[in-house]
């Protein structure tokens, strides 16, 4: 074999070509498939950055609607799911119930795709687009002890999110223009964002040929972790015990610096971002105003903010260039819109979905080998047997 180099992280190693998402971290740059990320969260709605990211270009009127029609025809999910979602304690985490559910999927859907028929590529994708809302719903109506529920078709795909999360039994719901464009705009900001830990992980579950749900689930638990977007539900349990702390910031500036403390700042820093991460900076302004929209005073804001005004002041952040990410002000809005903190990860793996579609896509489409990365043996020499008496 030739020779391994060795590149714990992937920092500096490629696994891919792609076409889909330009990140340029010294710079801040964040585009998907050309429009920048200012632009599509401006004028854009998530539906057509999903048509975008997946196939390749913004949708026309006609394919919008015929995208949306198909995911709506595709918007039931098995009725035994439910039993398998009963089943769940209440108690359990929502990224592990949804992992589970989407990896359920499978078996309720079993017929491979067939990645050379256009076709069969397209009612796989619009199947996940329409199913995976209702789980997202159930996943958080399941924990809120209440019935589940469909949705109305009549409604845009982000309104239909919220109508299936929130609507009360026998009540009427009325939806908030407000929450609809922040959660539009969140989801959009979250669709895509190049090799991350979970897209690598759906692309390289994806290389075995194993089916489109089940790598969406692998990326889904990749997804989880804190140093990833579990760090959305860390930073408000963050700003929360620093808020119980009576606001003490300074105390947990220290701990984030102290290298015998285990404890990080949540939402702060970026493997590719050394400046500013764009997304964040879209984020923060529209919690200032969504919360001024709501009428929401949210003294957990002022504490973020005091707490990103310190650190971009402190040079342990500033030479190790670090800012805050796309997870530090989302949970604030998250929060605001009444969306419980265990469901904010839930929320990015919404946002994600498309992201992780197109990825798995262009892998499948270009025919990439089954990803098999190398490693340096360090292990024990050759050794002979010890019998267990002798041991
Ligand atoms: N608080 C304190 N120190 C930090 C932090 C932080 N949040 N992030 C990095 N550092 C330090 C780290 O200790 C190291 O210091 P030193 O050089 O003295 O050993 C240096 O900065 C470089 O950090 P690293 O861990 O080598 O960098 P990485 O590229 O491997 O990790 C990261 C990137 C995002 C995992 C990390 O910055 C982190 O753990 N941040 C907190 C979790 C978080 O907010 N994650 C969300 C990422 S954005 C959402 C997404 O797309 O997933």
């Amino acid at each position: 074999g030739g020779i391994i180099t060795l590149d714990s992280g992937y920092k500096n190693t490629g696994s891919c070509e792609s076409a889909i998402t330009f990140l340029d971290g010294e710079k801040g740059i964040l585009r998907y498939r050309g429009y920048s990320i200012e632009e599509l969260a401006e004028k854009a709605d998530f539906l057509e950055v999903a048509f975008l990211l997946i196939f390749g270009e913004l949708p026309t009127q006609a394919q919008r609607d015929k995208f949306h029609a198909d995911i709506k025809a595709q918007s039931v999910v098995d009725e035994d799911i439910k039993k398998i979602l009963d089943a769940f304690p209440k108690s359990g985490h929502p990224m592990g119930v949804l992992s589970s559910l989407t990896s359920a999927l499978t078996a309720f859907n079993p017929s491979s795709v067939n990645v050379n028929s256009e076709e069969d590529m397209y009612r796989a994708i619009v199947k996940i687009m329409g199913k995976f809302p209702v789980l997202v719903a159930w996943t958080h109506r399941k924990k809120q002890g209440l019935p589940l529920d469909y949705g109305d078709k009549n409604l845009g795909y982000v309104e239909n999110v919220l109508k299936m999360m929130f609507r009360q039994p026998n009540e009427e719901y009325t939806q908030s223009r407000v929450l609809v464009d922040a959660l539009d705009k969140l989801l959009i900001l979250h669709a895509d964002h190049e090799q991350n830990c979970s897209t690598s992980t759906v692309r390289i579950t994806g290389s075995s040929h194993a089916g489109l749900f089940a790598s969406l689930s692998a990326g889904i638990s990749a997804l989880w972790g804190p140093l990833h977007g579990g760090a959305n539900q860390a930073v408000l349990e963050m700003l929360e015990a620093i808020k119980a702390d009576g606001g003490d910031t300074k105390k947990y500036m220290a701990k984030a610096k102290d290298k015998d403390d285990p404890f990080r700042l949540m939402g702060f820093g970026h493997r590719v971002y050394k400046n500013f991460d764009p997304r964040a900076r879209i984020i923060k302004k529209a919690a200032d105003e969504v919360l001024e929209d709501l009428g929401v005073e949210d003294p957990i804001l002022d504490i973020a903010k005091g707490l990103e005004k310190e650190a971009l002041q402190d040079p342990y952040f500033v030479d190790r260039k670090l800012y805050p990410n796309v997870d530090f002000y989302s949970g604030i809005i998250y929060r605001a819109m009444g969306i419980p903190t265990d469901m904010f990860t839930v929320m990015f793996a919404l946002g994600r979905l498309p992201g992780w579609i197109a990825q798995w896509r262009e892998m499948r489409l270009g025919k990439e080998p089954i990803g098999r990365p190398r490693q340096l043996y360090v292990g024990a020499t050759q050794r002979s047997f010890v019998e267990i008496d002798k041991r």
